[in-house]
């Protein structure tokens, strides 16, 4: 027998079968119970959340030879052909093939001939949104006011293109993304029934990388059981997937809790074996810096679902909020960056460096990273290797704590003097002119070092950067931080 992939294998028959979207069940079981049926149903929602499911199952309710209930019996001829997708009387139409206003009324014209055998005829639309608008205005009327023997049920991704004189005469059910949780319930009893061994932080992964939609979830479930070959290992899905192992996700954290520049850009480097996308690497530290935040505010509201619990709870004290607001912010405005990038792993170790300079904690350049580690992108599996390195982790020791510091050092030089195009005969800003009045004497050694550093101050707050950082921290914040960028660039 040809094999049949988990997703159409497994595809529910009856609505006690779907996962999630109890939402919807309630509404549906409760009319189908008290047989309120309404003649147009409209399913919304991303791919793989089941819109068709939901359809078919609604049709088996309507026809199937038992009678009209929320629990189709499944076996009668009518069930088990609609479950087989060749019942006469149901007609499943893609729209995003037939958009043209000659198919719509090809359809129309046989609607009002009576069912061949089932209770109603049902025309199940997928895609509806690509009809044209031809198409939805020669429907209107008969969806308005079809024959007593006709069900619509419309499936659509996208319901925002559909007319609102469409939308206001079917009933809408709007299907919600599949949580993690979700769909790693569904898939243990499946791998169960398919006898297939997998360990459970793998089935966590392949349940995030779903991002919701269980059909992904059944599909990557299916590569992974080929890839794997025998029992599922959370290394080989990884491996699979492409996503940055959560080891270099945790020394990645680790250096920027402490501050280390070359730490997190050496992580950084060795990931680079590791992944195929950077956009995943970084939506797996938001995802993780938003546990961390997570877990300063509330620790119970950190799950176990990722199986790292405990590291994100030891990790949170590490980090001040402030610090995980903005790194969470950069990090976010960054995907933009690097959709747009031709160099996406530069890209990304800009924003690392960007989190670090701008946090107002003091940040460790203890030395050069390692040639090897800033060269080859190949890292090496070892954990030991992706902790920060210890003269890095030493320096943050030694700093003082972000709330004390030393006050910024004065300037020791002038910033460089500004062109001065007025008059091209005007002296050198550096040599004393003669129009400028003496300095008084006790300001004559040491160069106007604060109203320098104040002008520089003005400078940073004009910077359309900072000014974001102002409206969404405190003022506090971003003084520390500019002065902590001040007392670098004067050491
Ligand atoms: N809520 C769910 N519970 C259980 N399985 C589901 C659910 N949603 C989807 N599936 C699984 O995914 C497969 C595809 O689902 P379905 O065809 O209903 O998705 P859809 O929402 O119509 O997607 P698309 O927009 O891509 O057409 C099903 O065969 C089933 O195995
Ligand atoms: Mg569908
Ligand atoms: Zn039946």
């Amino acid at each position: 027998m040809s094999y049949q992939v988990l997703a159409r294998k497994w595809r529910p028959g009856d609505f006690s079968e779907v996962a999630g979207q109890e939402h919807v069940l309630k509404t549906l079981i409760n009319a189908l119970d008290k047989q309120r049926l309404h003649h147009a149903y409209l399913f919304t929602g991303t791919r793989g959340t089941g819109k068709t499911t939901l359809a078919r199952i609604l049709a088996k309710c309507f026809n199937c030879e038992q009678g009209v209930s929320a629990r189709p019996c499944n076996t009668c001829g009518v069930c088990t052909e609609i479950s087989e997708g060749r019942h006469l009387d149901l007609f499943e139409i893609d729209a995003a093939s037939r958009t043209k206003v000659e198919d719509t009324r090809d359809l129309l014209e046989n609607v009002q001939f009576a069912p061949a055998r089932a209770r109603f005829k049902v025309y199940l639309i997928d895609e509806v949104h690509m009809l044209s608008t031809h198409s939805f205005n020669a429907l209107l009327k008969t969806l308005e006011e079809p024959p007593a023997h006709v069900k619509f049920l419309f499936a659509t991704t996208d319901p925002q293109k559909l007319p609102v004189t469409i939308l206001s005469r079917c009933l809408q059910f709007h299907l919600r993304n599949l949580g993690p949780k979700t769909i790693v319930k569904y898939l243990g009893p499946v791998l169960e029934q398919e006898q297939i061994d997998c360990e459970s932080d793998a089935l966590w992964q392949i349940a995030d990388a779903a991002a919701g939609s269980m059909r992904d979830a059944l599909t990557l479930l299916d590569q992974a059981i080929s890839y794997c070959q025998g029992k599922i290992k959370t290394e080989s899905v990884v491996e699979m997937l492409g996503i940055p192992p959560r080891r270099h996700v945790f020394a990645l954290l680790q250096a920027m809790a402490a501050g280390d520049l070359p730490g997190v850009l050496r992580v950084s480097r060795e990931l680079t074996g590791h992944i195929s996308d950077y956009a995943q690497t970084l939506d797996s530290l938001l995802s993780s810096l938003h546990r961390l935040a997570l877990a300063q505010a509330h620790a119970d509201a950190v799950d176990n679902h990722q199986g790292d619990r405990r590291e994100i709870l030891e990790l949170a004290g590490k980090f001040s909020a402030e610090d995980l607001q903005l790194y969470y912010q950069i990090g976010a405005r960054g995907r933009e960056e690097l959709a747009l990038s031709g160099d996406t792993r530069a890209t990304f170790e800009m924003l690392l460096l960007r989190m670090l300079v701008f946090s107002p904690k003091p940040v460790a350049q203890s030395g050069p990273i390692p040639v090897d580690a800033a060269t080859d992108g190949e890292g090496t599996d070892s954990e030991a290797e992706s902790e920060p390195t210890a003269t890095a982790a030493g320096a943050q020791s030694e700093s003082p704590p972000p709330g004390n510091r030393e006050p910024a050092p004065e300037m020791s030089e002038a910033p460089p003097p500004e062109p001065d195009f007025s008059s091209e005969s005007a002296p050198p800003r550096d040599e004393p002119s003669p129009a400028d009045p003496a300095p008084p004497p006790d300001q004559a050694s040491k160069p106007a070092t604060a109203p320098v550093a104040d002008s520089l101050v003005a400078d940073f707050e004009q910077d359309p950067v900072v000014q974001t950082l102002v409206r969404n921290f405190s003022g506090t914040v971003l003084r520390d931080s500019v002065t902590t960028i001040q007392s670098r660039g004067s050491r």
